[in-house]
């Protein structure tokens, strides 16, 4: 490993995006969104026409997609280029998740996208958001972390996401949707949804994003990770 990584791994909505984008900006550190990866490759299989079970194929586009993420100053959203194309919004909607969380179940995508994630791992040091990071990704990460929340409340929180964008968004819906996305995380036989032996395990529910990120900072620096 080339640089130290802190991973942060957990279901939908607990909050990793928001959590490992602070921790990122505030140690300088680089961003790791995998999820964005899993999203890319379904939204790039859809673009090239590919039947939904190409599993091949989606591989294929795994492993020879060009993709861009630019932060933008105050690195709070970053834009994502697929191919040269802006395809941000695209990868926000639910749509874009269960996508993702279909091509993800396939050994031969997970493999394509090994290299490229740990390719991001770069001096000074790497916030790593997904599913696997600390048990497939970097298991030799000196922390980890697996953030929950309540299923009630992670649905809140995402559709409070979404429903900035899209307004046609509904939170029964929204709750039925991610549970089902979790429960195929959770079970499938390639990388499932689980905490490392070793990670630190966080309940969000009661807290906000900069509590978290500040226990995960104290965690940080209690491994002389950060000053
Ligand atoms: O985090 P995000 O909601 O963007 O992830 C979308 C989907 O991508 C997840 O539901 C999961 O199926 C998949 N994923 C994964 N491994 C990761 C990150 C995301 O399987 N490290």
């Amino acid at each position: 490993m080339t640089a130290p990584v802190v991973t942060i791994d957990g279901p939908s909505g607990a909050g990793k995006g928001t959590v490992s984008r602070l921790l990122a900006h505030r140690s300088g550190w680089h961003l790791l969104d995998s999820g964005a990866l899993y999203r890319l490759v379904a939204h790039a299989g859809t673009l090239a026409g590919l039947a939904p079970d190409d599993v091949a194929g989606h591989a294929r586009l795994a492993a020879q997609m060009t993709v861009v993420f630019a932060a933008d100053p105050q690195g709070l959203e970053e834009r994502i280029l697929l191919d040269g194309r802006e395809v941000s919004a695209a990868l926000r909607s639910e749509g874009a998740g269960a996508g993702a969380s279909r091509v993800a179940g396939w050994p031969a995508v997970r493999a394509a996208l090994l290299d490229r994630q740990r390719g991001f791992a770069q001096p000074p040091g790497l916030v790593a958001d997904g599913r696997d990071m600390g048990t497939v990704v970097f298991p030799h990460a000196p922390l980890k972390i697996f953030l929950t929340a309540s299923p009630v409340e992670r649905a809140r929180r995402r559709y409070n996401q979404l429903k900035e964008k899209d307004s046609g968004v509904s939170l029964a819906a929204l709750s039925l949707e991610i549970a089902e996305r979790d429960r195929r995380d959770s079970t499938r036989s390639v990388a499932p949804l689980v905490p490392a032996a070793d990670a630190i395990v966080l309940d969000s529910t009661a807290m906000s994003a900069a509590e978290v990120a500040d226990e995960i900072f104290a965690h940080g620096r209690g491994r002389a990770l950060w000053p």
